[in-house]
């Protein structure tokens, strides 16, 4: 969960710390509750630390105006072992200042390596359990007096998953890396090299990159990468060029990353539909590395995600089945790896995930390889683990997303898995050439109204000031509006620490009616009148119970939809859509009302309280 940054360049000066407090800039999402950076000088280590947001690290550095250095480490800390104070902070020392390490991850058996450095007189300064690979690491540099050999015997003694970067005094322009089943890239630069959690780290600098895998040691100089498998044994990991615009993860003239992010949705969604298509019209996913007689066998999907993107699975479910009358089914990843699913070579997994590092995920995941299944990673970060450890990937190209409630991943998202739908539909013959064209032309004109939708945002912020003070508000959805009320209610809860939750229309009557009393708010995803008539009139009467139970409903309906103006509240236009495409019209209301809220009630809404961006630990 926490960021990590790693540098070593050609001279003596400020870039390493620069580079290291840039990189923690870009991977704030990643966690945001203390911060540090170790620079390596040829008159040793130092290392600057503090508990809190960035800045308070970046005044103290300020102040402290730390020498000239080499090499540099940089920790960005999302808390698990022992509060977030300046002591616990990141990076940690070893050896009274031999070397110094920074953690992601957690290091399962540190109580018992604990104990058994105190038996040897070492002193703890902190309450981490990353503390103890840096005693370790010290005691192997005495033994090895080399540091990557130390961090090869220090990796052999901890279990768990964890990501190190070390620096030594003695090796000030040299950093070692290490990781097991948390994640890490190397940025290859001219005569710099790079490390970081994600590519965010480093895009500023470079955008070649090299995918490190499981079980791996790099050890950095600025003229040279080289990396071992834990055995020491070289291996020669696949290079790969960074696709992301390094502006994309500046603000770019807007309040916060969110606001920019929402913006960016048009373009997320234009780029993930990119180059689908091959001349003669037949939708063409060059990423999609299965054999073609596997897809045609696969009599069952099985959609693994967490969060924000489990509901973009939902929304696939409907899409998918329609399309291609394949059983979906859509499971949150920790759910299914425990659950002992029927999976076996017929079945096809669809792992989806922003992050491409979520550990619950790349645990359900390697279960369903294990089971025979073929899995398709559909992620948006290149050189993740995810999709390096599935049969084939979707990329989708909403470039870097740093704020941490998720948005236009989420509609890129849903848009990859419509790609994927429809390949499939196409492949399997479940649709006919010309009915394939007809969405994909739909789908082309989605950026544009979505578009729409935001250019129509002050109404809807408007809305969300004057219900700054509200205590609990309903989302209900039908069909594929279901996932969008589910979102709609996860991102107030994220943004607004308000008490939110989404329905299906239908359950309404079967128990959340009760919650129903003058006063509560309820948004309400309304189906096209266009799409199934039934539908439609049940959301309505579903409407006017609320309305006679003195509730306040604010829906998001299609444009045209005159009948729903007489019964609702307020109402939020969006464009006309196909039934199946809509999410990605009704969204987007739902993330603005979100951000302004917390916005109206003074809050960070890039780093809301508690959260992490990458979930890296089970
Ligand atoms: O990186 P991933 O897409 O795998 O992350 C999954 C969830 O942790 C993520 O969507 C989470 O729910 C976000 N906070 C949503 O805004």
């Amino acid at each position: 969960m926490c960021g990590i940054v790693g540098y070593v360049g050609p001279s003596l000066d400020s870039r390493p710390m620069d580079v290291a407090v840039g990189g923690l800039r870009r991977l704030q999402y990643r966690g945001y509750d203390s911060a540090g950076v170790a620079l390596a000088t040829p008159a040793g280590l130092h290392v600057v630390k503090r508990a809190g947001k960035l800045e308070i690290l970046e005044a103290a550095l300020f102040e402290a105006s730390p020498p000239p250095a080499t090499a540099a480490l940089g920790h960005t800390r999302w808390a698990t072992h022992g509060a977030p104070t300046d002591a616990n902070a990141h990076p940690h020392i070893g050896g009274q200042g031999r070397c110094a390490i920074v953690h992601n991850g957690i290091i399962e058996n540190h109580a018992v390596l604990r104990q058994e450095l105190a038996d040897q007189g070492v002193v703890f300064a902190s309450d981490t359990d990353t503390e103890v690979a840096a005693h370790l690491l010290a005691a192997a540099l005495e033994q090895t007096g080399d540091l990557t050999a130390a961090m090869l015997r220090t990796v052999a003694r901890l279990e768990g998953a964890f990501t190190l970067l070390a620096v030594a005094d003695d090796v000030p322009s040299t950093v070692v890396g290490a990781r097991r089943s948390s994640p890490l890239v190397v940025g290859l630069g001219d005569g710099e090299n790079f490390l970081g959690s994600d590519v965010a780290a480093f895009i500023e600098h470079t955008r070649q990159a090299l995918e490190l895998g499981e079980d791996q040691v790099v050890t950095m100089t600025p003229q040279s990468v080289k990396v071992v498998d834990f055995a020491g044994q070289e291996v020669h990991p696949r290079p790969f060029t960074v696709d992301w615009d390094a502006n994309a993860a500046v603000k770019g003239g807007f309040p916060t990353f969110m606001n920019k992010e929402i913006h960016d949705q048009p373009d997320a969604i234009a780029k993930t539909l990119l180059g689908r298509v091959d001349q003669a019209g037949r939708l063409q996913l060059d990423e999609l590395r299965i054999d073609e007689a596997v897809l045609r066998r696969v009599d069952k999907i099985v959609v693994v995600a967490c969060g924000t993107a489990a509901y973009a699975g939902h929304v696939a479910k409907y899409a998918i089945e329609h399309w291609c009358r394949i059983p979906t089914e859509v499971e949150l990843a920790h759910e299914f790896r425990y659950r002992d699913p029927v999976v076996d070579e017929k079945t096809l997994v669809v792992a989806i995930s922003q992050s491409g590092e979520t550990m619950d995920t790349i645990m359900a995941v390697r279960h369903a390889r294990d089971q025979g299944a073929k899995v398709i990673a559909v992620v948006n970060t290149m050189g993740s683990t995810i999709p390096r450890e599935a049969d084939a990937a979707l990329y989708t190209h909403a470039g870097p997303e740093i704020a941490v409630a998720s948005t236009k991943a989420f509609l890129a998202q849903i848009t990859a898995t419509y790609l994927l739908g429809l390949y499939l539909a196409q492949l399997r013959g479940t649709l006919f050439a010309d009915e394939v064209r007809a969405v994909l032309a739909e789908l082309e004109a989605i950026p544009d109204k979505v578009g729409d939708v935001i250019a129509g945002e002050d109404r809807i912020r408007h809305l969300a000031r004057s219900m700054a003070d509200i205590g609990s508000v309903l989302f209900l959805g039908r069909h594929v509006g279901y996932p969008v009320a589910l979102e709609g209610a996860l991102k107030l809860k994220e943004l607004a620490y308000i008490h939110a939750e989404g329905f299906a229309a239908g359950e309404l009557k079967h128990g959340p009616i009760a919650l129903i009393e003058p006063g509560r708010v309820v948004f309400v995803v309304v189906p096209s009148p266009r799409g199934r008539d039934q539908l439609h009139a049940k959301v309505l009467s579903n409407i006017s119970e609320i309305n006679a139970r003195g509730a306040r409903t604010v829906v998001i309906a299609e444009e045209g939809d005159v009948e729903v103006a007489g019964v609702a509240g307020e109402v939020v236009y969006v464009p006309q859509t196909p039934t199946l495409l809509a999410p990605l019209v009704t969204t987007p209301p739902l993330q603005i009302f979100a951000c302004e809220l917390a916005t109206a009630k003074g809050l960070d809404v890039d780093q809301p309280r508690n959260l992490a961006k990458s979930v890296t630990v089970e």
